[in-house]
């Protein structure tokens, strides 16, 4: 089956949806998403959207923190521009029906959290992300013409050389395969834009408090089509996620460290000054590092982590969801210390991205955390990333509306998606094992401490899973378990490639091998060009 659209999204969070409201008025809107609407990584973001709005604050305060957690590779211009887009970022949320927690005199109430030196996260109680999920998806499906389909996941991205099989002439992107999971059916999608707002990728680790849709689907297309690749070594890994065999990584905001819970060993000693001033306000990459350290030295499963002296009203009033949810797993945290763990979070590289969002390979955006904007450099300042999705939304918008005349849909014959001789598999467990191999090995030897040792070993595993993955690819019928394996091997392959490249230690990458941060060599990206 063969369609046309003006615009095509794929990814319904934050970045997608804002993107598709911005755009709206103008055209024929498509939204993909591969399960149902809302289960994206937005729809789990507890913390908030960080944003200049206390008297108190200045947006140099915002970009300076910036700055510093990024370890000074972040773009000090895209920086800027972010911070200052914030308040209109903000209004356009507010303007789309989210409701964020005031105070009684009707202003916002600012939460504060690792890296920031001042209060200055919206939220909405601890589920910020849940909130603004509702609101852009109320506000998508009730405009005419934005068009969504759940359960629809892209296979690949079509552009202009592989579908004309000529490599003459500047290549763009002219849209996307995707397969329809329910009906079994690929349908060729040719859209004037095609933008990725895929989220990230925290799949590829074997612990993660990622939703299970985070396999990387965006950058692993984008790579596969052409487009630049950079600073995948940056995997941010959130301190505290809950310890306990059934949570599956229940994220426990920084917001709770934010309103003063202490880090402690198990038995109640806290560790945090031991390893930077801002104790357990430091930087995630510095609290994860820590983390990972005392569990290492004292042969602990986890650490703990104390709010308790908050009192049960407080803690109910601004953490009602983390409380219930700790409540489920018989951990009362208004009298008790949270066992907690790292695990994978936020992926900092991506799709390398001008200021507008778009990719070098024309009509591709890719918005959001699927990017490289330059805004998060070496580590991402929690809550910065929301933020991020709706000022790069609008750019995007605002580029794709200007150039909308100019991009006719005359699009060349794009053939139909051909299966060749596929067939049903019958051997599903390649793939289940696969998938297990590579988040294994990723969290073995690719994870809070690196060394070129591990880094190589990982490259040769993933090395050999990429083989049996092409065999796989191209004998059975792709389902969407294959399409995911497929990607997060990509990513893993790229995320190692970019730790090697860096011979230093910054941020969210550290190598035992080469422990400092290396200035003089190092303050630049790692970039991985197209593969052909
Ligand atoms: C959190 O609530 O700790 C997550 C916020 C973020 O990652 O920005």
């Amino acid at each position: 089956m063969k369609r046309t659209t003006d615009f095509l999204i794929i990814g319904s969070g934050i970045a997608g949806l804002s993107y598709a409201l911005k755009v709206a008025e103008r055209g024929a809107v498509t939204v993909v998403t591969k399960r149902s609407i809302s289960e994206t990584a937005t729809n789990l973001a507890q913390g908030g959207i960080a944003s200049v709005i206390s008297q108190d604050d200045s947006f140099a305060n915002h970009v300076k923190d910036t700055m510093v957690a990024g370890v000074h590779l972040s773009n000090s211009e895209i920086v800027k521009m972010v911070v200052e887009s914030g308040p209109d970022a903000i209004k356009d949320l507010v303007d789309w029906g989210v409701q964020f927690t005031r105070n009684e005199d009707d202003s916002f109430d600012l939460h504060r959290e690792g890296g920031h030196s001042h209060r200055r996260i919206l939220h909405a109680k601890d589920l910020t992300g849940q909130e603004i999920e509702r609101a852009l998806v109320e506000a998508a499906l009730a405009h005419p013409n934005i068009t969504i389909h759940e359960h629809h996941i892209a296979i690949d991205l079509i552009t202009a050389h592989k579908a004309t099989g000529k490599v003459a002439g500047p290549d763009r992107c002219l849209g996307a395969y995707i397969l329809d999971i329910n009906d079994n059916d690929i349908i060729t999608i040719g859209a004037r834009f095609t933008v990725l707002a895929t989220g990230g990728a925290g799949k590829v680790y074997l612990y993660t408090c990622n939703p299970d849709v985070a396999t990387g689907d965006g950058v692993a297309m984008a790579y596969r089509a052409g487009a630049t690749v950079s600073n995948m070594e940056f995997m941010q890994f959130h301190p505290t996620t809950l310890y306990h065999p059934h949570a599956k990584s229940f994220l426990i905001s920084e917001a709770v460290r934010g309103e003063g819970a202490v880090l402690q060993r198990k038995d109640g000693t806290p560790f945090m000054e031991q390893y930077h001033q801002l104790k357990d306000l430091a930087p995630r990459d510095i609290v994860a590092r820590a983390i990972d350290n005392e569990m290492k030295v004292h042969g602990d499963d986890c650490v703990f982590l104390d709010i308790t002296h908050k009192g049960a009203d407080f803690i109910h009033n601004h953490f009602p969801h983390i409380s219930e949810t700790c409540r489920t797993y018989g951990i009362d945290i208004t009298t008790e210390p949270i066992p907690v763990v790292p695990a994978a979070h936020y992926l900092c590289g991506g799709v390398r991205i001008d200021g507008w969002g778009e990719t070098d390979l024309p009509n591709l955006f890719a918005i959001g955390e699927v990017s490289c904007s330059g805004l998060h450099g070496a580590n991402r300042l929690a809550s910065n990333s929301l933020l991020e999705g709706v000022v790069y939304a609008e750019r995007g918008a605002r580029r794709c509306l200007e150039r909308y005349s100019d991009c006719p849909q005359d699009f060349p014959a794009i053939p139909p998606w051909d299966s060749g001789n596929a067939t049903d598999s019958d051997e599903e467990v390649v793939v289940a094992h696969n998938w297990d191999e590579i988040r294994r090995s990723m969290w073995n030897y690719v994870g809070i401490v690196r060394s070129n040792k591990r880094l190589v070993r990982a490259l040769r595993r993933i090395k050999m899973i990429q083989e049996e993955i092409t065999d796989y690819y191209w004998d059975f019928l792709i389902t969407s378990d294959l399409i995911e394996l497929r990607n997060i091997t990509t990513v893993a392959e790229l995320i190692v490639r970019c730790a090697l490249e860096r011979k230093e230690s910054r941020g969210l990458h550290f190598n035992i091998d080469y422990p400092n941060v290396d200035d003089a060599h190092w303050k630049r990206d790692t970039v991985l060009h197209r593969p052909f």
